[in-house]
């Protein structure tokens, strides 16, 4: 899978990137995160990328002719599947959407920036809007970031064991179980019994029990 993500502020989206699982998806050749900085588009001696908006108001607004450029010059190079925005007025980010583009070849994730980019661009050339949740950000960055590292762990063959992807939380629109580790006990505190018996058909039971309990309790509608 390639994601091409373009912003104003690449260097935002370096680290993210760099390190565990998303940096060892990438040197297994599961994955390309290409970062683009939208000013190498910008206009004019100045690299104008924003302009002030129609009508009045404050804030600036990303300007249609840079991000069409540079989207233009990466759909001539290969299909996309789709070409995100991220914004706080799109569909909320949930695990099926991680799901289903993880399954995508090619995506683009246009970063939304300063009070938001020209309207044009999402009318005619965004086939896709995420949110990550009903808050504002000061822009698309850390979004295009959450978004990415969701998507890719869930690609085949990123996480070692590829059943752990499937044991996540929401993945059956259910909670995850609690997991333990060593000591069996630490200030008294102890690890449920079941879970050192050795008996797996009782641990798997165990663990749909308490993913069913815990998401009755913690968030009773995805049940
Ligand atoms: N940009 C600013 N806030 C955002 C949000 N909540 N989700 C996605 N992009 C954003």
């Amino acid at each position: 899978m390639r994601i091409d993500i373009i912003t104003v502020l690449p260097e935002l989206l370096e680290s993210p990137f760099n390190h565990s699982i998303v940096q060892r998806a990438k040197d297994k050749k599961l994955v390309e995160i290409h970062l683009h900085n939208l000013r190498d588009y910008g206009l004019n001696k100045y690299n104008q990328v924003d302009d002030y908006q129609f009508g009045g108001g404050s804030g600036m607004v990303l300007m249609i002719e840079p991000i069409f450029n540079i989207i233009e010059k990466l759909k001539s190079e290969r299909q996309y599947d789709d070409i995100i925005y991220t914004s706080p007025d799109g569909e909320k980010f949930e695990q099926k959407t991680a799901n289903f583009l993880s399954s995508k070849e090619n995506i683009i994730i246009l970063c939304g920036h300063y009070k938001g980019i020209d309207h044009r661009i999402r009318e005619h050339i965004i086939t896709r809007e995420i949110s990550i949740g009903d808050y504002v950000l000061t822009g698309g960055e850390l979004a295009a970031a959450i978004i990415t590292d969701g998507i890719v762990r869930l690609i085949p063959g990123v996480l070692s064991d590829e059943t752990s992807a499937l044991s996540d939380s929401f993945q059956d629109n259910l909670l995850a179980p609690p997991v333990y580790t060593r000591p069996q006990e630490f200030n008294g505190w102890k690890v449920p019994e079941v879970l050192l018996s050795g008996h797996d058909k009782k641990i798997e039971e165990w663990r749909e029990e308490q993913s069913i309990k815990r998401t009755e309790v913690l968030r009773p509608e995805l049940i």
